[in-house]
């Protein structure tokens, strides 16, 4: 959680790049914002609780002069609830030296106990602001007013997570950060240099960027950047270039992110597909790198993931068992190491997150290896922490998603964790040439699939606003229907803030069906007719039973099912597709729907309250 930004160069004034590189991290954490910049021989800031919107107007209400130097932050709140005074940047030593700081400090307590023993006295209830005042007194002692060498020693004493950057007045030209834990990205510029979060930060300016790793100082100014070590060794940052452009950053004419990421999902599932077969139809994970002897020996496969990548993973693992038929389950990261659970040289360990950044799955993550299992991540941000642990990454290309309710990354993440299923069966034997070549032309009929379905989105926008009202909506079905069912949920809880349920439609009768009576609206999603254990007929009995109580049906089923017709309030159609691939087509309609009733309801689609994008603390 947390966004932050810093930008050092010769021509732009930096409040200005800074609000902007804030503006598209506001997605990271939205409940305060602030800025500091560097002038001659002081610190300027402004910070204030709320948007960076709330913060452009305190500014313009008290302008701050052009500045070569300065940083920003926009706040998910953690120690100290979101207020001016506990906004960032906290400045400390008669406004001489600002920080910003992403993460959770874990010893914040002692250190400050420390320095209120050493006469220091605070404002804030903050981690952030024991930080500061740490290397303050670094500064002003051991490192005698050498910034850098005063970064790497406070580093070593801060514990837990944390990207922490610094500006001091006597130091107008350069920005020192740290980072361990927490994620922070250099953009490198002609002149210029940047600092972020992600590289949404500055990808206005300059597309050349430069990772950073765990444990890692970088020292910035207008004409390069200097790495080290905690130490203050030598060390490096790896260049890469980002691949997409400003424009996917922005909304296109679309009402919120959320709905522009929705209508981005048949070019996700493209690029997430482009390039990971040859013309034969044979799977070229080149990127894998893991030896295929030891894909063979594989015997177990847990999928680790938070939120709706676990749903993403409950999806994958019909298609893993069935395909590969490798036991494989799905856990729920931040439980996953402490039930102490069974993983040792022959298990797999497949970890899911669209930010790559999420403490929880990372820390899965390293109990995964430290056990000796191999971890392949599924992600979409290139170079996050997440796939720079794993053994191995496949990524999705779903371009940036702004919006915090995950749904273009939810959909390409299970196109890659099929790529990833048929990999294994294709290495493993499980599956011959021509069969892998039929699922993988299914998969690229998707695309267009999904474009059809979107192309008649307005019927379900409209089901939206009809039932902005309703007290709660359930949802149901059954195998890849069922976590679309939990998945349909939870957009809507997350967006519109309405109650709702997921459930495995077969579970109805054993007690969720109390909960309906006249008017609930039931979303139930309906397997295609062809689908193995006449699982269609099954879902149909389950939509008459509701509907019986008096449920308001809202039936997905595929184009051609005249069945349920009969007892559908609302049939929204979908193209028809193999039953593994339904997942791909039928999730769309319901995060149209939660869009929908969350835009009717007058809300921020894009950042609903309480929430971050990107959830870096455990
Ligand atoms: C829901 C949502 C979250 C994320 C979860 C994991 O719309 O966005 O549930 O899916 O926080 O995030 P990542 O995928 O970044 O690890």
């Amino acid at each position: 959680m947390c966004g932050i930004v810093g930008y050092v160069g010769n021509e732009r004034d930096a409040k200005k790049v800074i609000i902007e590189g804030l503006r598209r991290l506001e997605y990271r954490g939205y409940d305060s914002a602030g800025v500091a910049v560097a002038q001659q021989s002081a610190i300027e800031y402004r910070k204030k609780a709320g948007k960076v919107a709330d913060l452009e107007a305190a500014i313009e209400a008290a302008p701050l002069d052009k500045s070569a130097l300065g940083i920003g932050h926009t706040r998910w709140a953690t120690h100290g609830g979101p207020s001016d005074v506990n906004a960032h940047p906290h400045v400390v030593g008669d406004d001489k030296l600002a920080v910003v700081h992403n993460g959770i400090i874990e010893n914040f307590s002692t250190l400050r106990a420390e320095l209120e023993a050493k006469g220091y006295n605070f404002v804030s209830e903050t981690d952030t602001e024991v930080a500061g005042t740490l290397l303050l007194e670094v500064y002003n002692t051991e490192a005698e007013g050498d910034l850098t060498r005063a970064m790497q020693l406070t580093a070593q004493r801060l514990e837990g997570a944390f990207t922490l950057l610094a500006i001091h007045a006597d130091h107008p030209d350069r920005i020192v950060a740290a980072r361990w834990n927490s994620p922070l990205v250099i953009g490198a510029g002609e002149g210029e240099n940047f600092l972020s979060s992600d590289v949404s930060g500055f990808i206005e300016f300059t597309r050349d960027a430069v990772e950073l790793d765990n444990g890692q100082i970088v020292t910035l100014t207008a004409d390069g950047y200097e790495v080290t070590t905690f130490d203050g060794e030598a060390a490096e940052g790896k260049p890469f270039r980002v691949e997409w452009d400003v424009t996917a950053a922005e909304k296109g004419g679309f009402n919120s992110f959320m709905e522009k990421e929705i209508f981005d999902q048949p070019a996700a599932v493209r690029d997430t597909l482009y390039g990971r077969f040859n013309e034969e139809g044979a799977l070229t994970l080149d990127e894998l790198r893991i030896d295929e002897a030891l894909l063979r020996s594989v015997n177990k496969i847990i999928i680790v993931a938070c939120g709706t990548a676990a749903y993403a993973g409950q999806v994958a693992r019909y298609a893993i068992e069935h395909w590969c038929r490798i036991p494989t389950e799905v856990e729920l990261a931040h439980e996953f190491r402490y039930r102490d659970p069974i993983v040792d040289q022959q298990t797999l360990v497949v970890a899911v997150s669209q930010s790559g950044e999420t403490m929880d799955t990372l820390m899965a993550v390293r109990h995964a290896r430290e056990q000796g299992a191999k971890v392949i991540a599924i992600c979409n941000t290139v170079g996050a922490s997440i796939p720079r642990e794993a053994d191995a990454v496949l990524y999705t290309y779903a371009g940036p998603e702004i919006a915090v309710a995950s749904t273009k990354a939810f959909i390409s993440q299970i196109v890659a964790a099929y790529l990833l299923a048929l990999y294994l069966a294709q290495v493993r034997g499980n599956k011959f040439a021509d069969e892998i070549r039929g699922i993988i032309a299914e998969l690229q009929e998707m695309p267009d699939k999904l474009q059809t379905l979107l192309d008649n989105a307005d019927e379900i926008k409209q089901l939206g606003q009809d039932l902005a009202n309703s007290k709660s909506v359930l949802f149901l079905g059954r195998h890849v229907g069922f976590p679309v069912a939990l998945e349909g949920a939870l957009k809507l809880k997350e967006v519109a803030y309405l109650h709702s349920e997921g459930f495995a439609a077969g579970e109805l009768k054993h007690g969720p069906i109390a909960l309906v009576e006249e008017g609930q609206p039931v979303f139930v999603i309906v397997p295609s007719k062809g689908s193995r254990h006449n699982l269609h007929a099954k879902v149909f009995s389950n939509i008459q039973e509701v509907r019986a109580r008096g449920a308001v049906t809202i039936v997905i089923a595929e184009e051609g099912d005249e069945d349920v017709v009969e007892f559908a309030n609302h049939v929204i159609r979908i193209p028809e597709s193999a039953g593994l691939m339904q997942p791909i087509l039928s999730t769309v309609p319901l995060q149209l729907f939660a869009c929908s009733v969350a835009e009717a309801r007058g809300l921020n689609v894009d950042q609903p309250r309480n929430l971050a994008k990107s959830v870096t603390v455990e």
